[in-house]
């Protein structure tokens, strides 16, 4: 396995090669085939064919797990049975041929070649991104690939081929090629299989880029253009940049912006940013800075809200009028450009400039509109520290304290406490305050050594919650703060009998990894912080009851102050 990434040579039972993950000139990567290991002896690199996939080619565990089961031969059961079937390994391995077809034919026609070299593209790119060129003929790949019926009904499976109604026939044949003189782009999956074409006309002519249909193979919600290329270019990858067009993708890498992916004629799909995350932290999305451009941004940031969250950076970037990211790094580079792309706007920051552009935050009734048209968009992000930043954010355009543009949201409250028990309806939307405990609890076993990072007036706001799962929460950081732990494994392991330890694996398998023991241990504080403020706010929502319905005694009143004064301290 790892020797189809890297050039390997053989030593005894076990094989060398110059390690992958650092640069060397002398040979210290060695593999055992026979363990399924490998390791660096230079930079320390080591770990399972799992690990490899996962690093090397930064491939999601599902992913990962489900490649080298391929290999091994072992079915890996899909979770709604979407994955590709075992018949479909002859469909993969047709357009594999088809597009090595198409590249062949590039080299042999003038047209198309010069029409790449004066677009810019070198043959290297070219070669990298296996662009071809579909001749202008009505049955070049029909001939060629559909000799029998069963090649036919294959060709047509992968939309490279259409068939004609029957009513249509007229010369006998009812089959034809879909593309026919036209620049081809190999869309391929993470692995690098072809799944699906674009096919740009040259020069003029509609559509301009013609896309292989849906098919068993390809989900164009799902695939991003560029995205096994931007793997195999990058032993590191930090963050994705989406752009809209396949010449795009090309000419960024072409220029060593070797992160570009492109979604494929469709708007960025939440599909799309779970696949993303997955893989990074970061993402950037870059739009023309036209009027369809924006319009896109705006849909794409809907789509992103829901996967918003502590620890990710979703950005955007606008180009200037006139420009898409293949011109405007052909027309100044790579360094300007990724200024650009440093310099985007956060999600949050877009959202608050275009609500502000569509109402007049001048004026109060203004205010109030950019406060309503806010609400449903911050409502799409879950629940946790991000969406209450983004609310503080809007809460400061406004001009109002968090609390009582939420308290706005949800459905007009007093604005100071009054003796009018219940407060506030608490058990109505208590219950999605569930997924902070959650997010606590999950970056714990991710990362137990955060839990040295916590403070005793941390821990102590803990004391009283009553949130589902706190119980578990305070076990679980007071373990981990007496006796810590480094890894996951380690925590599992230990609390594998113990009350609650059931759920700690279960729980990490749905949540993504953050690679990054700091943005956890900030995630992790946040968390507990907030969870004291609701410890805090239910105290007060007690007392403020119990006034309205028999009165304080004095250490009540005293304890009602002292509260007071702590979250006014926040
Ligand atoms: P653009 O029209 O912006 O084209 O479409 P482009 O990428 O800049 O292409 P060039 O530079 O003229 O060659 C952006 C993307 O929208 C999809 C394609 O994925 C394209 O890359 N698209 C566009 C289609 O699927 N069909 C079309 O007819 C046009
Ligand atoms: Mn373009």
């Amino acid at each position: 396995m790892v020797g189809s990434r890297v050039q390997l040579t053989k030593a005894g039972r076990e094989y060398k090669a110059c390690c992958p993950f650092h640069t060397e000139k002398t040979a210290s990567f060695w593999v055992s085939p026979e363990k399924q290991f490998y390791h660096c002896f230079g930079c320390g690199a080591h770990g399972t064919a799992l690990r490899f996939l996962m690093d090397y080619d930064h491939m999601a565990f599902p992913e990962a797990v489900e490649e080298l089961a391929g290999r091994l031969g072992m079915p890996v059961p899909h979770e709604g049975g979407g994955g590709p079937k075992p018949q479909d390994a002859s469909l993969y391995e047709l357009m594999t041929r088809v597009a090595e077809f198409y590249a062949s034919t590039l080299l042999r026609s003038e047209r198309a070649t010069r029409y790449l070299t004066q677009r810019g593209l070198t043959a290297e790119i070219m070669q990298r991104f296996g662009i071809g060129y579909a001749p202008d003929a009505w049955n070049t790949v029909l001939r060629r690939f559909g000799s029998g019926e069963h090649d036919r009904q294959a060709l047509t499976e992968t939309g490279l081929v259409i068939e004609r109604e029957r009513g249509q026939i007229r010369d006998g044949d009812r089959h034809y090629d879909r593309f026919r003189d036209r620049i081809m782009f190999p869309i391929r999956d993470s692995r690098g299989r072809v799944i699906a074409f674009g096919g740009r006309v040259i020069d003029r002519g509609e559509p301009k880029y013609l896309n292989s249909p849906e098919t068993a193979l390809f989900h164009k919600g799902r695939e991003l253009y560029g995205l096994y290329e931007t793997r195999l270019a990058r032993s590191s990858l930090k963050r994705l940049l989406v752009v809209e067009g396949y010449m795009d993708v090309v000419r960024l890498h072409q220029a060593g912006i070797a992160y570009a992916v492109a979604t494929l004629g469709t708007a960025t799909t939440p599909e799309h940013l779970k696949r993303i995350f997955r893989l990074v932290r970061e993402v950037v999305f870059a739009f023309d800075g036209d009027r369809a451009g924006r319009g896109a941004a705006w849909r794409a940031l809907q789509h992103a809200l829901p996967e918003a969250r502590e620890g990710r950076e979703i950005r955007f970037l606008f180009l200037p009028e006139g420009h898409d990211p293949d011109t405007l790094v052909g027309a100044e580079g790579r360094e300007a450009f990724e200024k650009r792309i440093d310099s985007a706007l956060p999600l949050s920051e877009y959202l608050v400039r275009e609500l502000s552009t569509q109402c007049d935050i001048i004026h109060a009734d203004g205010r109030a509109h950019f406060a309503e048209s806010a609400r449903p968009l911050v409502n799409k992000v879950p629940e946790g520290v991000y969406r209450e930043l983004l609310i503080g954010r809007v809460a400061e355009v406004v001009g109002l304290a968090p609390e009582r543009l939420r308290a706005l949201w949800e459905g007009g409250l007093p604005t100071r406490p009054t003796a009018q028990p219940p407060l506030r309806p608490r058990t109505a939307h208590s219950a999605g305050r569930g997924s902070l405990v959650r997010q606590a609890v999950v970056r714990l076993v991710q990362f137990p050594a955060t839990a040295g990072s916590v403070t005793d007036t941390e821990r102590s706001g803990l004391d009283g919650s009553t949130e589902p799962g706190a119980d578990l929460l305070r076990a679980l950081l007071d373990d981990l703060r007496g006796r810590p732990l480094k890894t996951a494994g380690q925590v599992l392991e230990r609390w594998a009998a113990r009350p609650g330890g059931e759920h700690l694996g279960r729980l990490l398998d749905r949540e993504e990894v953050l690679e990054d023991e700091g943005a956890a241990a900030v995630e992790l504080r946040a968390a507990l912080v907030k969870l004291a403020d609701l410890v805090l706010e239910r105290r007060v929502d007690a007392l403020i009851a119990k006034q309205a319905a028999t009165g304080l005694n004095s250490d009540e009143i005293q304890e009602f102050q002292r509260l007071m004064n702590r979250k006014a301290m926040r």
